[in-house]
Formats: structure tokens, C-alpha cells, sequence
């Protein structure tokens, strides 16, 4: 997989470099390029945005300088061009899963007030778009989510992990919560390991980490529960 990041703050993104993605470059199963879209820029103050047509609070990032990125790292089609906005739509793992199979992802970090449509609609034009927001919340600029996306996508990527199981069973990936963990010592600060986990009964260890979920769930993510009920009942 390729993935190229265009933004206003390439430093934002050196954690690309490091750990779990440096792991996967190391490896050979990701190529990341950073580009500071300011490079596209002509003028003396290298300018990215403008006020907004028709008004309002807030600047609005030019067109030019993305198309002209774009005319320079030939995107197109069979390329994902990721625009991550608080206006897209909510990441999730299921998307995740989606974009590891892709082969070139182009995140596209916008600044909170957003990006002239048309530098979207161009886009749509010349290969797949996706509007991706982490969540309800509001950030200053998109390259939060960019980081947080690549480091889901790319642990996905086959040959990254060493164990597979442990991407299968691990939480979201089969709609619940994952279960309480436990390691050694068996008693700690007079709080002991569930009985159960000792027992060395695998078929009795199963049932207590779903009912353990299914629990969790149902307590802090209602929402998931009820979908995980749809899933099962189709
Ligand atoms: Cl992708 N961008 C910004 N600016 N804020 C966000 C977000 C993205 N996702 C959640 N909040």
C-alpha cells in the first residue's frame, strides 16, 4: 500500500515515521509520503486559504494548491483520496477493514473551517472520494484523524501483525467490547483473578468473556449492542 498525506503541518504527522507504521515501512508493507501542501503554494507568503464567499467566520482553504498536488502525485482512478472532515462520516472499524484493502490512500487534511467544494468535487472526478470525521467532537485540522486512520489501516495489513487471532478476536471486530483482561500475580493489592480464568475449563472461559462483553457493552455502548442483536438475528 502507498499512502500520501497533504497538509499544512507535516510535522503533525512524524509519528508516521516512528513505531507501529515504522514497523510496517520497515517491513516493506506501506510506503508513507508526507507533503506539505505549501509547496503548491506561489506567492510570497506561501497562502493556503482565503475568507469565505458569501461571508461568515473563518478561512476557507484554496483550491489551487491542491490541484496542482494532485496533477503532481498523479492521483487517480484506482487511488482513495480521503478528505477527513468533521462533516464525513464517522470512522470505524468497518471502514478500517475497507481501506486495507485498497491499494493508495491520499489523506487530504483540511483545517476545521473546510476546503473550497470544489477541490471534493474535482476529486470525485478523478478517483474515489471518502469524507471521513472521527467523531463528534471538534479538532482544528484533519491530521489527528489522518494518523489515527493510517495506524488502524495499516496494523490491518496483511503480514503486519504476528499473531492474526489476536486482530480477530480483539474488540469491535465482531461488534462488542473486548472482555476484562488478567495476568499475573494471581492476587494483587488483595484483588484476586476471577476464578474462572484459573480453571483451566476453556469452554467455561468462553462463556464468562462473552457474557463479560455482552455486559460491558450493554453498559457503555448501548448503540453497539442493539446492532450486534440486528446482526444475530438476520
Ligand atoms: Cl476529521 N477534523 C476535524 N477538524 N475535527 C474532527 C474530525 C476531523 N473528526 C472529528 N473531529
Amino acid at each position: 500500500m502507498r499512502i500520501d498525506v497533504l497538509t499544512i503541518f507535516p510535522d503533525y504527522l512524524s509519528p508516521l515515521e516512528l513505531s507501529l507504521p515504522g514497523k510496517a515501512r520497515a517491513k516493506g508493507l506501506v510506503e508513507i509520503h508526507v507533503h506539505d501542501l505549501r509547496r503548491w503554494t506561489h506567492d510570497r507568503h506561501n497562502t493556503t486559504d482565503d475568507t469565505p464567499y458569501g461571508g461568515g467566520a473563518g478561512m476557507v482553504m484554496k483550491p489551487e494548491p491542491f490541484g496542482e498536488a494532485f496533477d503532481e502525485l498523479e492521483i487517480g482512478e484506482g487511488d482513495t483520496v480521503i478528505f477527513t472532515t468533521p462533516s464525513g462520516e464517522r470512522f470505524g472499524q468497518r471502514k478500517a477493514v475497507e481501506l486495507a484493502g485498497k491499494q493508495r490512500l491520499i489523506f487530504v487534511c483540511g483545517r476545521y473551517e473546510g476546503i473550497d467544494q470544489r477541490v471534493m468535487d474535482h476529486a470525485r472526478e478523478i478517483a474515489q472520494v471518502e469524507e471521513i470525521s472521527l467523531g463528534d467532537y471538534v479538532l482544528n485540522g484533519g491530521e489527528v484523524a489522518a494518523l489515527a486512520i493510517t495506524e488502524a489501516v495499516i496494523r490491518l495489513l496483511p503480514g503486519f501483525m504476528g499473531n492474526p487471532d489476536s486482530l480477530v478476536e480483539e474488540s469491535h471486530e465482531d461488534g462488542l467490547l473486548e472482555y476484562p483482561t488478567y495476568t499475573k500475580p494471581p492476587t494483587w493489592r488483595d484483588r484476586e483473578v476471577p476464578e474462572v480464568l484459573l480453571s483451566g475449563d476453556h469452554g467455561k472461559i468462553a462463556a464468562w468473556r462473552h457474557e463479560q462483553a455482552v455486559r460491558r457493552t450493554a453498559e457503555r455502548r448501548p448503540d453497539m449492542l442493539a446492532r450486534f442483536e440486528g446482526a444475530r438475528a438476520d
